[in-house]
């Protein structure tokens, strides 16, 4: 069938990473007993469900590069099978709550898709457990106001809800005994009869993919023929180079640039590194070291004469640090 898939479509037990422990693979066939899987269009339910080729792709947010020389699109993906959970939202009481029952229903809705069920946090999302000791609830309360960096800011809740929540999440006693008598007006839209659980990952018990390799990709498709002209790993765990494992692949956020001189050029990898491919045939001509991983398309630019290429280097996914910087390579060229 054309145009060629470029990601597995499905997560079955038959592609289980073959590089854990026994145990680790008896623990994973398990949990998937209890779950939903071999499809990519399983509608969320209470039955936990597998999501594949993941929530954060497939194919890049950073969008794919076309070269209309060789008609060949490339594209980088990511193979993360996450697991999905909605339950039962606890609907608004007719009378009036405390606001520790408020607080942990408006925490289910509000709060757990990102810091999860037990406040526990996942990927990018921090943990939530012993907060009280890092922050004042005066503290919280502004957090929640303004929001910071990919923590919203939750305005449209009302000022007593917002301290229904942070009196909850820190375990006050007397303020979980306040009532709460100005809540948010019920907007039908919003109140939804379910919650999801958040957003989780399907891990082994070492803490790699549930899936085999390759984890992330980088793929050159041929729009004259549906066919994939090449595909490669993109990215390097070096922990597990060291541990004798083929390339694997990292999940990967951003995206491809291809020049006129021949070269596909991309970071994306949490290995923070920029590389250079042969746009014919995928092969790798160059590599450098990014200060942070480079989570973003580059630009390529002429200045005074000279060809250059920019990457912001931000971090701060997949575990790998932090960064500001922008980083510049210069072209060899007229
Ligand atoms: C869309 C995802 C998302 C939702 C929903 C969300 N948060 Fe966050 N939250 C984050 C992220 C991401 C951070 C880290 C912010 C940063 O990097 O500065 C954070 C940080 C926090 C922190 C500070 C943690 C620390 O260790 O510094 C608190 C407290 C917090 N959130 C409470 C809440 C509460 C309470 C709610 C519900 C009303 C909520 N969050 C909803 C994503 C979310």
């Amino acid at each position: 069938m054309l145009p060629q898939p470029f990601v597995r479509q499905t997560f079955t037990d038959k592609d289980i990473n073959p590089y854990i422990s026994a145990e680790s693979k008896a623990d994973v066939l398990n949990r998937l007993k209890g779950y939903r899987y071999g499809s990519m269009f399983l509608p969320p339910g209470k039955q936990p469900s597998v999501i594949f080729p993941g929530f954060d792709g497939g194919a890049e947010w950073g969008g794919p590069a076309y070269d209309p020389k060789t008609g060949l699109l490339y594209i980088n993906a990511n193979e993360m099978p996450w697991v999905l959970t909605m339950i039962d939202a606890k609907k608004r009481p007719d009378k009036v709550e405390t606001f520790a029952a408020a607080g942990e229903r408006l925490f289910a809705k509000n709060c757990m898709s990102c810091h999860g069920q037990n406040r526990q946090g996942a990927g990018n999302y921090p943990s939530l457990i012993g907060i009280e000791k890092k922050y004042t609830s005066d503290q919280m309360l502004a957090l929640l106001e303004t929001g910071r960096r990919m923590m919203p800011s939750f305005k449209d809740v009302s000022k007593q809800e917002r301290e229904a929540i942070v009196a909850f999440i820190t375990g006050d006693v007397n303020e979980g005994q306040r009532k709460l008598t100005s809540p948010t007006p019920l907007d039908a839209y919003l109140d939804l009869p379910y919650d999801m659980t958040g957003y989780n990952k399907f891990l082994t018990t070492e803490g790699l993919p549930a899936i085999s390799p390759p984890w992330g990709t980088l793929n050159a498709i041929n729009l004259n023929t549906g066919k994939i002209a090449w595909k490669i790993p993109l990215g390097e765990d070096e922990n597990l180079t060291k541990q004798g494992f083929p390339q694997t692949g990292t999940e990967n956020y951003g995206g491809p640039v291809v020049t006129a001189g021949g070269l596909v050029f991309i970071a994306a990898t949490k290995d923070q590194k920029m590389r250079a491919f042969d746009k014919r045939n995928g092969k790798l001509l160059w590599e450098a070291k990014l200060p942070a991983a480079g989570f973003a398309t580059p630009s390529v630019y002429w200045l005074n004469g000279k060809q250059y290429l920019v990457i912001a280097c931000g971090g701060g996914k997949l575990g790998a640090p932090s960064g500001d910087a922008y980083v510049a390579f210069s072209l060899p060229g007229k």
